[in-house]
């Protein structure tokens, strides 16, 4: 299973605090954001890890992020988004680093409090489809909001104004090779981007989408009030977080 880490987009939600930097080089209490996705993926076994980036000062990742060394890794490959295409063409530029494999995805600034390793772990027995992650949230309209029949998920919708469920998709996902087939199918939404929801709704509609409940708390990142939250919760359970030191990391995984 390779990563990916998707760390493009112009970020126009926080305002004049990405007119000249990327947010997810911004920091989320004493980390830069950019190191908890990588450290989630690093925590659940993946270790061979691509990181899109775009918009203002995609250079800095290289210089944030080297090789990786910090996450105990020895290489981290690059790929860079040109404008804001949204999550899944930034995807569909991961696909030749791929080259069939299954995909762990995570958004660049979801942060999590808690080891994915056991989801990763029944995507990989699952072997074909796809899987995601949700968690009930009190703000459903912000996210990707899912249809639940019984527990089986029967569509997606994204940012609604009514939500069918409790539940926000996580912006982590896994992914067979079939995704690339399935994003070349995709037309822009109404913000003019190629939406992961409707990526997901393909998968639902081929049967071939599972979900898990996500443990442990959940927040992105990208709007003022997310990213404060996001440094809040950070805070309050940094002592618990698995740390960024490479000894600990490799020992942990
Ligand atoms: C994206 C996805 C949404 C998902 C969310 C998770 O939204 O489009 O489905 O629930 O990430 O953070 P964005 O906030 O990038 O618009």
């Amino acid at each position: 299973m390779k990563g990916v880490v998707l760390a493009g987009g112009l970020g126009t939600r926080l305002g004049a605090l990405t007119s000249v930097t990327n947010k997810h080089l911004f920091p989320v209490y004493n980390q830069p954001m950019i190191y908890y996705p990588i450290q989630t993926l690093v925590n659940a076994g993946i270790h061979n890890i691509m990181i899109v980036t775009g918009g203002n000062s995609a250079g800095d990742f290289l210089r944030l992020l080297g090789n990786g060394k910090t996450f105990g890794l020895n290489h981290l490959n690059y790929t860079y988004q040109e404008g804001e295409g949204g999550i899944a063409e930034a995807l569909s530029l991961v696909e030749h680093f791929a080259a069939d494999d299954p995909v762990c995805v995570i958004l660049g600034d979801n942060i999590l409090e808690k080891n994915i390793r056991n989801a990763v772990d029944a995507y990989e027995r699952q072997r074909h489809g796809a899987k995601i992650l949700l968690k009930k949230v009190s703000d459903p309209r912000r996210f990707g909001v899912p249809e639940l029949v019984g527990d089986r998920v029967v569509h997606i919708e994204e940012k609604p104004k009514v939500p069918k469920s409790q539940y926000a998709v996580v912006g982590v996902y896994m992914y067979d090779a079939a995704v690339y087939d399935i994003i070349r199918t995709l037309k822009p939404s109404a913000r003019g981007e190629l939406e992961i929801s409707d990526v997901n709704n393909a998968y639902i509609e081929r049967g071939a989408m599972t979900w898990e409940e996500l443990d442990g708390w959940w927040s992105d990142a990208g709007t003022f009030e997310s990213l404060l939250r996001a440094s809040n919760l950070v805070a309050q359970t940094a002592d618990k977080l698995e740390s960024f030191d490479g000894a600990k990391i490799s020992a942990n995984v």
